[in-house]
């Protein structure tokens, strides 16, 4: 399966970071990197401008939410991000659980949206800390899974994020990774790309991509500048 490194700016990113960009995609000609997906999910105002910027490159274009249809003032569809030259969306991100209360039918009805529009969703699951510590963590991405995946057959990708691994710079054991990766896996099909993400950062990436069933990482701050995410790229072991 080839790995997908994909990078979540979150609320960051003004027209002066296509820079990083720039920087990102002419180390990854330098270095092959046909035999990896490489995805930037910037915010809104520049995927589109991203989009046409680096449609040719080496790297893809996402959006970090979409709505469903009809009419929500401020709301962006997925149609609306394909055709603003989007190729994947993250949707049901833990931030987007807690602060605008998104439930599991929603993020199944936003991958849904997604599919139909053509484009791939990127669905994240992952429990809070008081959940690990209660022992609860499968129970809680189980539900989470059982409620958020599109029931059909066609390509999505599944991002595990411990809620209390993200922007903290804690990680699971990779023990812990190992065996929640082999958990979502049983629970989906083979062909599903299943990635980390929570802390992912150049010194650990190499261990954390090398667990089996990670077949990629979602990354936050990491992800911001070339420096920190060309590296992470690169960390991905190719089969
Ligand atoms: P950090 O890599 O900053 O911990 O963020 C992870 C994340 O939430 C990616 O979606």
């Amino acid at each position: 399966m080839k790995p997908l490194i994909a990078g979540n700016w979150k609320m960051n990113g003004l027209a002066s970071s296509v820079s990083e960009i720039e920087t990102l995609v002419e180390r990854l000609n330098g270095s092959a990197p046909e035999d990896r997906d490489v995805l930037i999910c910037p915010p809104m105002t520049l995927v589109a401008s991203l989009a046409a910027q680096f449609s040719d490159e080496a790297i893809q274009i996402g959006g970090q939410d979409c709505h469903s249809s009809g009419a929500h003032t401020g709301d962006v569809s997925a149609e609306m991000l394909a055709d603003a030259g989007a190729a994947y969306i993250i949707v049901g991100h833990s931030e987007r659980r807690a602060d605008h209360g998104e439930s599991d039918a929603l993020v199944k009805a936003k991958a849904e949206a997604a599919l139909r529009a053509g484009l791939t969703p990127i669905i994240c699951v992952g429990e809070l800390e008081a959940d690990r510590k209660a022992g609860r963590a499968q129970d809680v991405v189980g539900a989470q899974l059982e409620g958020s995946l599109p029931e059909t057959d066609d390509d999505f990708v599944i991002a595990y994020e411990p809620v209390w691994a993200i922007g903290t710079g804690l990680t699971p054991t990779i023990a812990d990774i190992e065996e929640m990766h082999a958990f979502i896996r049983s629970k989906t099909r083979n062909n599903v790309r299943i990635l980390y993400g929570g802390s992912v950062k150049p010194g650990n990436a190499k261990e954390i991509l090398a667990v089996a069933n990670v077949n990629g990482a979602l990354v936050g701050g990491a992800s911001l500048k070339a420096d920190d995410f060309f590296p992470i790229v690169m960390a991905a072991p190719v089969n």
